[in-house]
């Protein structure tokens, strides 16, 4: 296929492309096989300015653009789904509500090593009683004289066992339904801030994801982000980046399966032939293709809407959803391609396929994405 892309535009994603294929390749299997966080890759993409690649060089990041980001994004995630979602979270879901809503000195302090990647950074906003109705939540901040008390318990956050730097999602009046919701900065050093429930997940094995549980922890009043009150709004508004993220890992997580596929099909062979010049596999792979393309532009086009400073919540709603769902379907054909030898742990596609699921799940499920497609729809 031929690139459009502008010169600054290809050398992001060669960037990637190289630290995926000269680092990422080594230890993808290994981090699945054995759950183990991908430490050296993180270390190695924060040294390329990877893990704050939109943070302005101010404040420790690449000074690029949201394009920038889903290009580096997908070429991470076609070599390690783990390593992209780790990466994305840092950037989408904790650089970018620190970048749009925190103040110069919240900057200073905490923007900067997260964008650097000296610090890793989670999104607390789910809880147990609280998914897809995340204006449910009931992790309250209780004002004190100079603190907020926060207490609660927050589920399924990537990079929660790593994490040093916590954006959390709390109600400071329960009266007030989601306009009683305020969003935190919050140390996991601090006392009384603990990791809880680690989950053993079936895909994305080397990212963590646990609960983090908070009891009584002091947060000190300069530590909201935004306005009190604005917290639901500053979540909604950072998941519309965070879900260009995921349509960016999706794409990758495809791209993987069907480049494995396409190169098997030149390989196997069965009744006499290679299997790739039956036309049964043939369509396979095309639609495998065409899909895969599909699903990169609109995840291209939304980055470019955030990119142009216009509201972009459907644009990035249709991405994930339709780049998830591919994912999904690709890594499906991609098995069945590979016969018997695609379901076991001999050939990678099974990985893919175990890795796509989460991304029609995490960071707002496909019936949310419907949802909101649907809500702008009709409005
Ligand atoms: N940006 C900013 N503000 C927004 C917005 C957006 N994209 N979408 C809505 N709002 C505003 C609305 O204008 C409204 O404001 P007013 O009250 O002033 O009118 C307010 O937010 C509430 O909006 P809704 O009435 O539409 O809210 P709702 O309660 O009906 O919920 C929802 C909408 C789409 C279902 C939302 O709850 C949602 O997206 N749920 C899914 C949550 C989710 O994605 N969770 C994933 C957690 S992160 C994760 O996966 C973990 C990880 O670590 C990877």
């Amino acid at each position: 296929m031929h690139s459009l892309l502008s010169e600054q535009h290809q050398m992001i994603q060669s960037l990637a492309r190289d630290v995926a294929r000269d680092v990422l390749t080594k230890t993808a299997a290994h981090c699945d096989k054995t759950g183990e966080f991908p430490k050296t890759s993180i270390q190695k993409l924060s040294e390329l300015g990877l893990m704050g690649i939109s943070v302005p060089e101010k404040f420790g990041g690449s000074g690029m653009d949201h394009f920038s980001y889903v290009l580096a994004l997908e070429e991470i995630a076609k070599v390690c789904a783990s390593t992209a979602v780790i990466m994305s979270v840092n950037n989408s879901l904790v650089c970018e509500p620190l970048q749009l809503f925190g103040n110069d000195a919240q900057k200073e302090k905490y923007l900067t090593p997260l964008a650097k990647g000296e610090k890793l950074g989670c999104f607390c906003l789910s809880e147990p009683d609280a998914g897809s109705d995340a204006g449910s939540q009931k992790t309250t901040a209780t004002q004190d004289v100079h603190h907020y008390l926060l207490n609660g318990t927050k589920n399924f956050i990537t990079n929660g066992p790593q994490a040093d730097t916590l954006i959390v999602f709390a109600k400071t009046d329960k009266t007030k339904g989601n306009k009683g919701i305020s969003a935190f900065i919050v140390e996991k050093a601090w006392a009384g801030v603990e990791v809880g429930k680690v989950e053993k997940k079936m895909g994305i094995k080397g990212s963590g994801c646990s609960q983090i549980l908070f009891s009584d922890v002091k947060v000190p009043k300069e530590n909201v982000l935004g306005e009190v009150g604005q917290g639901f709004k500053i979540a909604l508004r950072t998941l519309d980046g965070g879900r260009i993220g995921i349509g960016a890992q999706a794409v990758g997580i495809a791209q993987a399966a069907l480049e494995a596929a396409t190169q098997y099909a030149k390989e196997r062979e069965q009744f006499g032939q290679v299997i790739g010049k039956f036309q049964a596999i043939q369509w396979l792979l095309a639609d495998m293709a065409t899909v895969t393309s599909a699903a990169r532009l609109l995840v291209h086009r939304a980055a470019q809407v955030q990119d142009a400073g216009k509201k972009f919540t459907q644009e990035a709603a249709m991405a994930k959803l339709f780049a998830s769902e591919t994912a999904m379907r690709v890594t499906t054909d991609g098995i069945q391609i590979f016969g018997g030898y695609g379901y076991t742990k001999d050939y990678p596609v099974e990985r893919f396929f175990r890795d796509a699921k989460i991304t029609e799940i995490y960071e707002g499920t496909s019936e949310i994405q419907r949802l909101v497609i649907a809500a702008h729809l009709l409005q």
